[in-house]
This record gives structure tokens, sequence and C-alpha cells, in this order.
């Protein structure tokens, strides 16, 4: 396993992982970093532009880790994205041969840009509803913040996984810069005191809602979850970080602050 990938000192998550992926990490430039942090202010006015690159990033990740884990590409693989919103990264898994299949359980999110996604599936990650062992990829990106229940989404996740398949998780760190969404950087005074700030600056709710739609999930409680987890882990990671960073995550405190966006990859048990 990549020295950077590791959580801490050697843990028995490390003794079960699987062997180094270095693909993506070659990817992981400095350059990759600035071009997604750049596209970030285009989130609430273009969208599209915003997501595709995502998508695209998004996709050549999951499909270095799928390579390196089963000496396989996309082709033919059946790709769930959990909390896959209107299915912004469709194309790139469909252009990569992919079956890409969206689970989303908010209907205004599915239809929210307009996409036609075919095989697109109305149901919670909570209670993914799909039967054991059906997929060879299961994604999620950014959604665990938003589900009450992150640990038994990402069971969920693993459980709908074929024995050797790849379950990438990738969550948004509540202490890290964009923890708030859109009442940040005001979280860092408490959830509730940013919700309420919002609403008398902007007159209306904020769409993530503290306690409702936006939860607190931490770097360390992740690493905790992949610890007790049946599964090995392969990779962990900051999502927007370049490689020679990733060492943050094996900080305690610092990476809560400074991994804005944790990915954990692990391999469903055989
Ligand atoms: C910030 S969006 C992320 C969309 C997309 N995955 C991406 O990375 O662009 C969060 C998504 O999680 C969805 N979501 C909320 N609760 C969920 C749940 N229990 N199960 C699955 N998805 C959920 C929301 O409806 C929304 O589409």
């Amino acid at each position: 396993m990549l020295r950077a990938d590791r959580p801490g000192p050697r843990t028995t998550t490390e003794r079960r992982s699987t062997p180094p992926a270095p693909s993506f990490a070659r990817r992981a430039t400095l350059r990759r970093s600035l071009r997604l942090l750049g596209s970030f202010r285009h989130e609430q006015t273009d969208p599209a532009l915003f997501y595709g690159g995502i998508a695209t990033d998004t996709a050549e990740l999951v499909a270095d880790f799928y390579r390196d884990l089963t000496g396989r590409g996309l082709r033919g693989a059946i790709v769930l994205d959990v909390g896959g919103g209107p299915g912004y990264f469709a194309d790139e898994f469909g252009a990569a041969g992919a079956h890409y299949l969206p689970v989303e359980p908010d209907p205004a999110e599915m239809h929210a840009a307009g996409l036609r996604v075919p095989g697109a599936v109305r149901g919670s990650g909570m209670a993914l509803p799909f039967r054991d062992a059906a997929v060879d990829i299961c994604i999620s990106s950014n959604v665990a913040e938003h589900v009450p229940h992150p640990w038994l989404m990402a069971e969920e996740m693993l459980r709908v996984t074929k024995p050797g398949g790849l379950m990438i998780l990738s969550y948004t760190v509540w202490s890290g810069p964009f923890g708030g969404h859109e009442t940040g950087p005001w979280h860092y005074l408490g959830g509730e005191y940013a919700a309420r700030r919002y609403r008398r600056r902007t007159g209306r709710e904020p769409k993530n809602r503290y306690g409702v739609s936006l939860f607190e999930v931490g770097v360390a409680e992740g690493l905790r979850w992949a610890e007790t987890a049946a599964s090995p882990v392969v990779a962990v990671f900051p999502r927007y970080h370049p490689r020679w960073a990733w060492w943050l995550v094996r900080v305690p405190v610092v990476r809560e602050f400074l991994v804005s966006n944790l990915v954990l990859v692990m391999t469903a048990q055989r």
C-alpha cells in the first residue's frame, strides 16, 4: 500500500489491504487540483461546467482503481452511483462503455438537469433496492454528508458490490472549508448558527439544511468505519489534493480541517 494512503500507524486495515493502486496517484497532480478547485466557483452559476469536470475526473479515478484491482477496463462493468442526482456522471461512464445506474431518493434532484438516464432508480443509499453482489462497482460522490447514517450507506454499498469488485465512497468533511456548503464558513461557529445566519442574510432556507440534509462527518470516523468493515481498504486519500499532500489523512485533527473531501476505496470481501 502507498505510504501516503495510510491512515495512521500499521493497523488491521493495512494488514488486510490489497496492493497499491498507483495509477490514479500519478494523475493526482497540482494542475489537476487547481483545475478542480477553479471549477467549484461555477457550481451554482454553471452546473454543467462544474459537473462536467467532476464527472470526467471521477470516471478516470474509478477506471484507474478498477483496472488496478481487476486488470479490466470499465467496458461492460455495472456502475452503481449512490446519490447520483440528475446523473451528471452518466455520459462519462457511458463513453467508457460502462452500464451506469444512478440511484437517487429525490425526484426533484433526478430531474434537476433535464437529463434522461436510462435505468435510473429511485431509492435510498441506506437501503439500496438491489440484491447482494449485484454490481461490479459502487460509487458515491458527495452524498454521505447528506444522510443521517452514512456508515449504514457505506455497508449497503459493499453489500451490493460483487466480491472482488470496487467500492468508492467520497464525502465532504464537515470541518473542511466546504463542510458547511452554502452556509460556510460560518459552520465553524456551529451548524445551527450557520443555518440561522444564512436565513437571516438571504431570507430563505439553505438547500442543505443542517441536521436534516446536512450532517457532520469527519475523516477519523470514516477511517474508523473502514477499519471495522469486513472488506479490505485499497486506498484512502483527499480527493482534490495533489498526490504529495495525501499524507494529510494520517495526521489526526489537522486532517479534519485540511482534507476537504475524503475518498475511501475498498474492495468487497470475497
Ligand atoms: C451534493 S449532491 C451529489 C450529487 C452527485 N453524486 C455529485 O457528486 O455530483 C447529494 C445527493 O445526495 C442525494 N441524497 C440525499 N439523501 C440520500 C440518500 N439517503 N440516499 C442516496 N442519496 C441521497 C441528494 O438527493 C443529492 O442528489
